[in-house]
């Protein structure tokens, strides 16, 4: 199985991602790091540990950076509620013992020099982390396979007409990230808001066990832009199935220059050409993406 670290502020379509990816047999997540995002950070990993614990899984989970590197936070708690899972309350708190002991940062440097493969990065949130983790830590890079992110747009945006949530939020760290030549596939809006899941998909969800019971009621809650009263896009989850069915996307090679100052902050300007380190998720066979998340889903207890 590929090794993987999510980096993560639940959120709503977060918690549709991780839940996917902790029952995926070719996935071994190794680690769920949080950031500030969404939500706030005691929000975010309150949330991961909650769901980590729910789902009866032991992977621990490291609290990771409050607030953007130099911006001040902006939330999203329109989108996900105030904490971030809507009004959905999970039976049980998690125990203190799945909180990672170490920062986040920490955690992932550790995961990452001590796997025996090259581990894959699955940031879907504000690249805070990520970016802080490259800075002080560059050792790491030897052993990173690729980072498989959501975030960015090459046309459009959600938080401003010209950019995306997660790069919007932090998006000095964006540009540190995108500015290293580690490859990166990029799951921006251009893809997520085709990758989308139906009300039908949902009822679908429901019936199948008792995670697709929990998430259908937490995306009773989701109050995504982009989603309508037929379709939602569960813009994190389009990283898993990228990762587990990477033939349902279409890709174009390019370089991205993140914008960080200015009206266009956190615009990712992206110029196609072959020989860029960026694969761009251009398009995606809707249907079978999908299919896909119904499956992987069916497989949650
Ligand atoms: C991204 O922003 C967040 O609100 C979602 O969780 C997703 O990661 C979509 O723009
Ligand atoms: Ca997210």
């Amino acid at each position: 199985a590929i090794p993987v670290i999510i980096d993560t502020d639940p959120g709503i379509d977060d918690v549709v991602a991780i839940s996917a990816a902790l029952f995926e047999e070719t996935l071994d997540v190794k680690l769920i790091s949080t950031v500030g995002g969404n939500v706030g950070i005691t929000n975010t990993t309150r949330n991961a540990m909650n769901l980590v614990h729910f789902l009866r899984k032991d992977v621990k989970v490291a609290k990771g950076s409050e607030a953007p590197l130099l911006n001040p936070l902006v939330t999203a708690s329109v989108v996900h509620g105030e904490t971030g899972v809507g009004g959905y309350q999970f039976s049980e708190e998690a125990p203190i013992n799945l909180l990672h002991k170490e920062h986040a940062v920490i955690a992932m440097k550790d995961v990452i020099l001590s796997s025996e493969e090259p581990v894959t990065l699955i940031p879907i949130g504000p690249l805070t982390n990520i970016a802080l983790l490259i800075k002080l830590f560059p050792e790491v890079k030897a052993n990173l396979n690729k980072i498989v992110l959501m975030g960015g747009a090459a046309k459009g945006g959600n938080a401003t007409s010209v950019a995306e949530f997660n790069i919007y939020v932090d998006p000095h760290a964006a540009k540190i990230v995108f500015d290293e030549s580690i490859p990166i596939v990029m799951c921006g809006l251009d893809v997520t808001r085709q990758a989308t899941i139906t009300k039908d998909n949902i009822d679908t969800i429901r019936n199948l066990n008792k995670t697709g019971e929990m998430l259908s009621e937490l995306l009773t809650f989701y109050g995504d832009s982009s989603s309508s009263r037929f379709e939602y896009a569960v813009h994190d989850m389009c990283t898993i199935i990228y990762i587990t069915h990477p033939e349902i996307f279409e890709t174009k090679n390019a370089d991205v220059t993140v914008v960080t100052e200015g009206p266009a902050s956190g615009c990712t300007v992206t110029k196609f050409t072959e020989d860029g380190h960026v694969k761009v998720c251009l398009n995606a066979d809707a249907e079978a993406f999908r299919k896909k998340v119904i499956h992987s889903i069916s497989k949650a207890l």
